[in-house]
């Protein structure tokens, strides 16, 4: 599971590793909130039950503040520590950090030679691709990142203009999985659970990460459907763990987005769906859900997978 900041809290990544997911990420956390404001990230830096493998990423293009953030996680416990260097969001990249710092290879290379030696973690790196149509640039970082100590890499098959839209460009990423040494791990566009036996036959990645495909279909990950009766049991035991971490009205807040990408695209009617928005608290959230059925073609044991299966498409 892919590190996406607003989501990959503790109660969701749950959520995923109840479906099969194995290994998943923290969101990306900002090397100045660890150094400034670090009540405001320990619940970013939280490992919920059951985590036994559990990475860190890592956003900054400061030296002092990388090394500060990398002390503060070093008081943390994880298996990995991975650097950004794929964040296209202008609020990072105006301060060169993401995938701005990445386009710039030199750079992200000397931010990352501070981790080797002071951080106690595993290192890796997400990266993405730098070209459509020149694998040079993009296997440049990703050796220099190799020989700087990064175990694995993983890398997006987009570049940073078009942010998230648009193909993935696999050949962009098998050049560099036969230019390393080390496991490289797929990522862009895995949309449904066949989508990442693509990824890993036309690029030859060793692994590959799933990220808007499993937002709200943690079944991405074992490549089931859902009977309605069990996605409603999923989001009630999702959300109510958030309401355990964050409290009842912060949870709620957070939690319409959640609701909303549980029932996208399931036959679920618009107007039933569209309920998620008012969201107030876990009364209203029980309610929404005993209405489900009804709002279902099929009822509360009918299949609800994206395209009919345990997959979708967005
Ligand atoms: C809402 C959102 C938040 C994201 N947050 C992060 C993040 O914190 N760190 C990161 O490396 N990538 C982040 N990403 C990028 C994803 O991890 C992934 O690389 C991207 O969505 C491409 O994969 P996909 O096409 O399968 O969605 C985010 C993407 C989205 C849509």
């Amino acid at each position: 599971m892919a590190p996406l900041a607003g989501y990959t809290d503790a109660p969701y990544r749950r959520s995923m590793r109840r479906h099969g997911c194995r290994y998943a990420f923290t969101e990306m956390v900002d090397a100045a909130a660890l150094v400034y404001a670090r009540e405001r990230t320990k619940l970013m830096l939280l490992r919920g039950e059951g985590e036994d493998f559990l990475g860190v990423q890592l956003l900054g293009g400061d030296p002092e503040l990388l090394k500060g953030g990398i002390d503060v996680l070093n008081e943390y416990d994880f298996e990995v520590l991975d650097f950004n260097l794929g964040c296209p969001v202008p609020k990072v990249t105006k301060k060169f950090a993401g995938a701005e710092l990445g386009r710039h290879v030199d750079e992200a290379l000397a931010c990352f030679s501070l981790f080797p030696g002071r951080s106690k973690f595993p290192l890796t790196a997400k990266i993405r691709i730098l070209s459509e149509d020149d694998p040079a640039p993009t296997i440049a970082l990703a050796r220099g990142l190799e020989e700087l100590g990064a175990q694995a890499i993983t890398i997006h098959g987009r570049i940073k203009k078009v942010i998230y839209s648009g193909p993935v460009f696999y050949d962009m990423i098998a050049e560099v999985v036969k230019s390393v040494r080390i496991p490289v791990i797929g990522n862009g566009g895995i949309m449904v659970h066949s989508d990442a036996e693509q990824m890993l036959k036309k690029t030859g990645c060793h692994a590959v990460m799933a990220a808007r495909g499993a937002m709200g279909n943690p079944w991405i990950f074992d490549g089931t459907a859902p009977t309605v009766a069990e996605l409603c049991e999923e989001m009630k035991i999702h959300i109510r763990e958030m309401i355990a971490l964050y409290g009842e009205d912060s949870a709620m807040h957070m939690a319409r987005k959640m609701v909303h990408d549980y029932f996208r695209g399931r036959g679920f009617s618009g107007v039933f769906r569209s309920a998620a928005s008012h969201l107030s608290t876990e009364q209203d959230l029980l309610e929404m859900l005993s209405r489900a059925p009804e709002a279902h073609p099929g009822g509360l044991e009918a299949l609800c997978g994206r395209g009919g299966n345990g997959g979708q498409s967005l």
